[in-house]
């Protein structure tokens, strides 16, 4: 929030004593307006002018002003609270709020009214100033205030979302609720706050380059470096700690991080789920060798985006009919024509340098799996080859494989899976992006703007959450460059080569999953249910943004939006053209898919590549995150002794397990989808669009929670009631 530390005279005193309420300078050639002008005097002139009005019985008019505090651990204030009320025709004294309530008006969840009175009517209110002053016996707080409601003596209600923590004695200004577009703010001291506040927000809010060729973070050396408006609040950071340890405390596996021994047998791993189980872990570990449930996670899994309709086989994917149709029961040719032959392609983890864990050298390959939709439309892995060069001793496995060596080519896999899902997938395409759409909003566009109260309830928390897994995961000392096959050397590999295949269309889940092919693929329920979210969100900001933009020409006039989305292009998506991202906003249209976008991959589209990360991955077998031998190069070498070997060792499998189990964790202030705690807008309209909203996603809420009661697996990752408002985890 913008601050100011010089306290004016009240208007109505400097319009009693004839002297301006403004007054303007020329500095450097630049006219600059001195809104608030000083007064050292300013005391002594109040307490005479008071005399004076009370001995000519100056009738005073009463503003009743209504504080709420937000109801959440460590919001109250025990300090003196001040407010000033800022109208289109003067200001009301600066005074001390005092109620019947006394040191308890502020305290977490009270909503306490006072008396602001002046000698005459200030007008339309713009703004209002609120201030702590710190009382020595009660030492410096923080508070965090929800809103202030103000009834003028004219009988209008103003509303003033606030939603801030104020932490100092500073004096910081809020606009009035409604929204405005900076072609709309047409009164000087809105506009001076407007401008004050993005001077300060970008000093707050500052770009730094983590690596280069992936998108821009925001600049913090510590977590207490985030402003306080965007940090965990005490609930959340109570619950959470970031670090493996705790995770390997709650999951009682602490004596095993220290082992860098090999599983000796299943049942050995087995045995280290004594707690924390999850109905699908437990349906994982009975069925992870299936080939039908090996298929399903591509559908229905933590990667649901892989997977693609196969019109051609790949060159050096060297297939024929013999190895996977032996019996002569169906022909490649036939069924790619018929749209039943799907491939899942690694090509980016193609000479990846793997990780060296424990001292040993670890794999990683870049598969290729064929999968094929049998007539009774269960989708089932026909072919895998481990490696991207065909050649002799990079064999195409096949189910009809001796046990061992098809099991054993799954497990690369899904090893490469993991690795692909958690960096491609989950921290680029979610919450890297997330943080540049968060960051860009912060430092372009002031609180009043209706993009910022559409769009600041879906950054909740995102910059803290990310500053973590900078400094927790893959920072060198991270667990995921300590444990994960790609961490080290592949990390800012793999993150480059997916930040350039990362496209405009495929952030759109519709245009995804038509470029796919996927659009008739059977009990796809990532697909269905976000499909659904996506058009639900879609009525929602269009209904939101063709309220405050009714023309395209509105749209290309918005000084501020336009610099929205320029920086997200050159901070994002690194000015490449080629990704299809808008440079800059032309129609409504524009604005309201890439905004549906963002509220999508924010929400949505987190939730399904994140939320059952320890339903898929707490099971080792299958999702090991690294893999300590190479594949077999002929086949018939396998066995379960070679399998346990390959398998990560005792620590890297319960590193993995722990921080896998704290990325799947609810935090108890969980924001459901669409769920807006903090009122940012007043209109009517948009107040009414958040309703139907609700309701919309009440209903997908039902649809999808009576379809899962008839499913072996159900898929709760895009029930609205289960997905964040934010990247938050
Ligand atoms: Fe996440």
């Amino acid at each position: 929030m913008f601050k100011h530390v010089e306290y004016s005279i009240t208007t109505w005193i400097l319009q009693l004593t004839g002297q301006s309420h403004k007054t303007s300078c020329i500095k450097g050639g630049i006219r600059e307006e001195n809104v608030y002008q000083k007064s050292s005097s300013s005391e002594e002139l109040l307490g005479l002018i008071n005399r004076i009005l009370l001995l000519s019985r100056v009738k005073m008019v009463d503003y009743k002003v209504t504080v709420s505090t937000v109801n959440i651990a460590t919001a109250t204030t025990f300090n003196n609270v001040y407010i000033k009320l800022v109208g289109t025709d003067g200001e009301s004294d600066r005074t001390w709020l005092v109620s019947v309530k006394g040191a308890l008006s502020f305290v977490r969840g009270a909503v306490s009214t006072f008396t602001v009175s002046c000698p005459a009517s200030i007008g339309k209110l713009v703004l209002i100033e609120l201030s702590l002053q710190h009382i020595p016996l009660f030492g410096e707080d923080s508070w965090f205030p929800a809103k202030v409601e103000v009834k003028s003596p004219e009988g209008d209600t103003y509303n003033f979302p606030i939603y801030q923590w104020i932490t100092d004695s500073e004096v910081h200004r809020f606009r009035e609720g409604t929204a405005l577009k900076v072609s709309e703010d047409n009164h000087h001291l809105g506009k001076y706050s407007r401008e004050q506040e993005l001077k300060q927000r970008e000093e707050n809010y500052r770009w730094h380059v983590y690596a280069e060729g992936i998108p821009h973070c925001m600049k913090a050396e510590d977590p207490t470096d985030l402003p306080a408006e965007v940090r965990f609040s005490f609930t959340k950071a109570s619950e959470f700690r970031f670090t493996a340890l705790t995770g390997l405390a709650e999951l009682r596996l602490k004596g095993l991080a220290e082992s860098t021994e090999n599983w000796p047998d299943i049942d050995s791993i087995n045995r280290v789920f004594c707690c924390k189980q999850t109905d699908i872990l437990d349906y994982v570990q009975k069925h992870w060798k299936e080939d039908a449930f090996f298929a399903y996670q591509y559908l229905n899994g933590v990667n649901p985006i892989l997977i693609r309709r196969c019109s051609a086989l790949p060159d050096n994917f060297p297939v024929t009919d013999d190895m996977v149709f032996p019996s002569g029961q169906f022909s490649l040719a036939d069924e790619m024509k018929k749209g039943n032959i799907f491939l899942c392609d690694y090509k980016r983890l193609d000479g990846l340098k793997a990780n060296i864990i424990n001292g040993k050298q670890q794999y990683l390959m870049a598969p290729l799996v064929l999968l094929h939709k049998t007539p009774d439309d269960k989708l089932m892995p026909v072919a895998i080859q481990l490696k991207q060069t065909p050649a002799e001793d990079n064999p195409i496995f096949l189910p009809t494989d001796s046990e061992y060596d098809w099991l054993t080519a799954k497990i690369f896999v899904r090893s490469a899976d993991f690795n692909e899902h958690q960096l491609n997938v989950h921290l680029l395409r979610t919450h890297l992006f997330a943080e540049v759409f968060a960051v860009s909003l912060l430092r372009n566009v002031p609180s009043v703007h209706p993009l910022y109260k559409l769009l600041v309830p879906h950054t909740r928390y995102t910059l803290q959450i990310n500053f973590l897994a900078r400094a927790r995961l893959i920072s060198e000392t991270g667990s995921f460059t300590l444990f994960a096959a790609s961490g080290g050397e592949g990390l800012v590999t793999l993150l480059q080569r997916s930040q350039s295949s990362v496209t405009y269309s495929s952030l759109c889940m519709p245009e995804d999953i038509a470029e796919r092919g996927v659009e008739d693929v059977p009990n796809f329920y990532y697909r269905d249910d976000g499909l659904g979210i996506w058009d639900i969100i879609h009525r929602f900001v269009q209904g939101v943004l063709s309220f405050y933009y009714k023309s395209d020409a509105e749209v290309q006039q918005d000084s501020e939006l336009q610099k929205w989305i320029s920086d997200i292009f050159e901070h994002g998506f690194l000015s490449q053209a080629c990704t299809g991202i808008p440079q800059s906003f032309k129609t409504v249209d524009e604005l309201v898919k890439f905004v549906t976008m963002v509220i999508f991959t924010s929400s949505a589209q987190h939730s399904a590549v994140n939320t059952g990360q320890y339903d898929y991955g707490g099971w080792m077998p299958n999702t090991p995150i690294s893999l300590q031998l190479p594949p077999p190069t002929t086949k018939g070498t396998t066995s379960e002794a070679t399998m346990l070997q390959t398998f990560p060792a005792v620590n890297t499998t319960v590193q993995g397990m722990a921080t896998m189990w704290l990325l799947s964790q609810q935090s108890s202030d969980f924001v459901a989808l669409g769920q807006y705690p903090e009122e940012h807008f007043s209109e009517e309209i948009p107040c009414k669009l958040i309703k139907d909203f609700q309701g919309e996603l009440e209903v997908l809420s039902a649809v999808i929670k009576a379809r899962n009661k008839s499913l072996e697996v159900p898929y709760t990752y895009m029930d609205p009631t289960e997905v964040e408002n934010s990247v938050a985890i």
